[in-house]
């Protein structure tokens, strides 16, 4: 699967967002439908209405199933609030929706009026609009607004419908709203969204162990978490079940998810294996410190001139979780400054892994804290796929796309 990304690692929310703009006609109270069925579809859902629509629903039934205030198109930025909101709306969506939209919307947005804050929006957009129009048939039909919407299509607007039927003006014809099932068609189409892990429950470990050395220090790593939360977040987007074990992260934690925190090897090892047996896919992103300090007091060392450190080996998840794993697919991580691929294949075989991932940490524009990574992937198979250096959220679909591949195997074989 390729997908539009837009994933950014500063914000703590993954889904994509879509404002469903409301228009005055009476197909209005199916926008409530949509709404709700938007947020089932894991999008952020903001509501913008027109003074007219509110006539036919209330604000207050889209503020309930969204959870956040309805935008109202009549209204001014208070002061504090931002000074462009219509930008910013118009930026932050990767889909302004408009549905119902009347003759009125479309006609004001195809001559370029912005008269409130629903039209400057959609003038400040950047050809991520979906319309779709409701209206009585002699109005659908009539040449201005023929050519208005015949306009916006050359202008790269998307429509979806309107269809035929009986409409609510008692007469057949078209002008009827496309049903809401057409319409989440369209969405999906333009968000170029797939729910193919729908079902799968995932666990994905991330971020850099930390190991005490005593109540106030401790060994660590430079991992920082960016490529364990890109893939937990590329797999909530494609409809899975996930849980993230995090350790310590330089980015912002997601909040559509569950999140765990796990800062030492043994702490990482008691919630992976409290929910193993309970999943069907493991990814283990993080990087786990190797070794734990003996005996680490838990109050503050004084500062001397020298001071000895005992080491002693952390428990390997991967090889613990490698030996009960049965049919669930065990995905691993080697941050290697040499020898990459005779290390991996051996790492693979040796903790039963499905796949490796090998990222060369020795390179600075990749691994460790950077926003891209070029990693190659080995499989039990005896196959090795090597991804170019892309975003880590690209990285991040296309290993999925291996583990995806790997399900349907299965289920084929
Ligand atoms: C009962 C009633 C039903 C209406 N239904 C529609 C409709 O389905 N489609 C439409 O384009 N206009 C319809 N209109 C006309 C719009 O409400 C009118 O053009 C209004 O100015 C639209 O405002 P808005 O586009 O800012 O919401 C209806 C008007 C009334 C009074």
């Amino acid at each position: 699967m390729t997908t539009d990304i837009m994933s950014d690692m500063k914000e703590t929310t993954t889904r994509h967002r879509v404002t469903l703009c409301v228009t005055g006609g009476v197909a209005a109270y199916k926008a409530a439908d949509i709404a709700r069925r938007l947020l089932d579809m894991r999008l952020d859902v903001k509501v913008m209405m027109t003074a007219n629509a509110e006539r036919f629903v209330t604000p207050l039934t889209f503020e309930a199933l969204t959870g956040t205030p309805v935008i109202r198109a009549s209204q001014w930025p208070e002061p504090g609030e931002g000074p462009m909101p219509h930008i910013d709306i118009a930026r932050e969506s990767k889909l302004i929706l408009v549905a119902p939209a009347t003759a009125n919307i479309i006609s004001k947005f195809a001559n370029g009026v912005a008269d409130d804050m629903m039209t400057t929006t959609l003038l400040a957009s950047t050809g991520n609009v979906l319309m779709a129009p409701a209206m009585n048939t002699n109005m659908y039909l009539q040449p201005q607004i023929q050519s208005n919407i015949a306009r916006l299509k050359k202008d790269g607007v998307s429509f979806i419908g309107p269809i035929s039927g009986e409409l609510a003006c008692g007469v057949e014809g078209v002008g009827k709203l496309a049903s809401v099932e057409e319409i989440l068609h369209a969405v999906k189409e333009r968000l170029n969204l797939s729910y193919d892990l729908a079902g799968k429950k995932i666990i994905v470990t991330a971020g850099g162990g930390r190991e005490p050395i005593d109540a106030v220090r401790f060994i660590g790593n430079r991992s920082s978490g960016k490529m364990g939360i890109a893939i937990a977040r590329q797999a909530f987007l494609r409809g899975a079940d996930v849980t993230l074990i995090a350790a310590h992260c330089d980015v912002p934690l997601p909040e559509d998810f569950t999140v765990v925190r796990a800062m030492t090897a043994e702490e990482t090892l008691k919630e992976v294996r409290e929910r193993f047996g309970d999943c069907d896919i493991l990814i283990m992103a993080q990087a786990v410190g190797d070794y734990r300090v003996m005996r680490a007091p838990d109050c503050k060392v004084r500062t001397e001139e020298r001071m000895t450190l005992e080491l002693e080996s952390n428990p390997d998840i991967l090889a613990q979780m490698g030996k009960i794993k049965e049919a669930r697919i065990l995905v691993g991580f080697a941050a290697q400054t040499h020898n990459l691929i005779p290390y991996g294949r051996e790492k693979l075989k040796r903790k039963n892994l499905d796949m490796i991932v090998i990222n060369d940490v020795s390179r600075s524009d990749i691994g460790f804290g950077s926003e891209s990574n070029e990693v190659t992937v080995l499989k039990a198979d005896g196959e090795e796929i090597t991804f170019a250096k892309e975003r880590k959220d690209v990285v991040a679909v296309k290993l999925l796309d291996l583990i995806k591949s790997e399900i349907d195997r299965r289920i084929d074989a």
